[in-house]
């Protein structure tokens, strides 16, 4: 079977083609409790684990933290982390996310200490009640991107994955219905790619050539006039030659239709796909895929080289084990009720599933 083959990205041997996509849990980050979650996840066979959407600034700045540890002391959890997952033969790293506010991007809930910095909502160009970022802004979130990558090498950390999907802010500046600037950001194609391109150059720039850097696009929006395939393949040929070492191809759309509740199993892979055929590096795929036949598939047609599976490992974090072993059958499949989802997005609740009794008790 292809799924347990390894592959190489940047000089990381990931040893099979599953990923833990990022899914905020909110559990915290690097707590007993989130720990247990991704130590589970690693036992039961995940190659990959990808943390969710963190704003670089809890990697660079102190002042986060608000008195209940630091940086230095946060990186120190992480590597504590990265070990634990690492002996299970897994790789792990983190999503650097920069969602709608500035300086301090927070959104509540993560439970490492500043639940909720308030600060100007920012958006490339001014939106409702949002207000456009200055070049000097835009400069500096470029550089703590970079930064921040900086420093979750230095924390451990296997790799860096730029959030570029789901209507956040990177997202936002690629999307031709948020993005309004009429400076060398907005505009064209050119210029709707460049912000996501500055991030990376710049990341690529800081962390160095042999630090792998992930990139999730948002391939298309639903919405008329927004994102289309077309660009987001223009895109991902840009971003690699940018130094992106691995595409991972979501939806454009937020929350919730970034995981839908039904569709046809591996829903976003024709687009991962399309990206594929233009692109080099190694590309990812999500979208409901439940079952090894699916997640085959995908493999053996050349659809993708990684295959994101999420909710399906909330809901069972053996599935990949289970597989490799020959036992389907016990698997413990999700029901795609988004319960979780709601939990975290919704109710900013700790996430519970129906079908898994142990999410979050895992590490006790
Ligand atoms: C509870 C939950 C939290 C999520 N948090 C993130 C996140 O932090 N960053 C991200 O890029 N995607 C996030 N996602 C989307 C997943 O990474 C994934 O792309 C999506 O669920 C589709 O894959 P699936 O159908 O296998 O679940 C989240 C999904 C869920 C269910
Ligand atoms: S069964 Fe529902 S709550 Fe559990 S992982 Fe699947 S979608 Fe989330």
């Amino acid at each position: 079977m292809k799924l347990f083959d390894p592959i190489e990205i940047n000089g990381m041997t990931l040893k099979n083609r599953i990923v833990m996509p990022a899914m905020h849990m909110n559990f915290g980050v690097t707590n007993r409790r989130a720990r247990g979650y991704y130590v589970e996840r690693a036992k039961g066979g995940a190659g990959t684990i990808i943390m969710p959407a963190l704003t670089p600034d809890a990697l660079i700045s102190d002042e986060v933290w608000q008195g209940r540890g630091n940086v230095a002391s946060f990186l120190a959890r992480l590597q504590q982390l990265a070990g634990e997952v690492r002996q299970y033969g897994a790789r792990i790293g983190l999503q650097l996310w920069m969602g709608d506010m500035f300086p301090a991007g927070l959104w509540g809930g993560y439970g490492m200490g500043a639940d909720i910095i308030t600060g100007d909502r920012v958006a490339p160009s001014a939106a409702a009640a949002k207000r456009g970022l200055t070049k000097m802004e835009i400069e500096t979130i470029i550089e703590n991107f970079a930064v921040a990558a900086v420093r979750a090498r230095e924390g451990g950390l296997d790799f860096v994955e730029i959030h570029g999907a789901h209507g956040y802010l990177v997202e936002q500046f690629f999307s031709p219905l948020f993005n309004q600037r009429s400076d060398e950001y907005g505009g064209s194609l050119k210029n709707r790619m460049r912000f996501g391109l500055d991030c990376v150059r710049r990341t690529r720039e800081m962390v160095g050539r042999d630090y792998p850097v992930l990139f999730r696009v948002g391939a298309v929006e639903k919405l008329a006039g927004g994102v289309t395939l077309a660009d987001s393949v223009e895109y991902a040929v840009e971003l690699e030659k940018a130094g992106v070492d691995l595409i991972d191809v979501s939806t454009g759309d937020p929350s919730p239709y970034f995981s839908p509740p039904e569709g046809p199993e591996g829903c976003f892979v024709p687009w991962a796909a399309a990206i594929k055929a233009r692109v080099k590096v190694p590309v990812m795929g999500v979208g409901r895929i439940l079952t090894a036949a699916a997640a085959e598939e995908c493999l053996q047609k050349g659809y993708l080289d990684l295959v994101g599976v999420g909710r399906q490992l909330i809901a069972d974090a053996h599935w990949a084990e289970k597989i490799a072993e020959g036992s389907e059958r016990d698997v413990v499949s999700c029901l795609y009720c988004n319960s979780c989802l709601d939990a975290v997005m919704v109710k900013h609740t700790e996430a519970s599933c129906p079908v898994n009794p142990d999410l979050g008790q895992e590490g006790s």
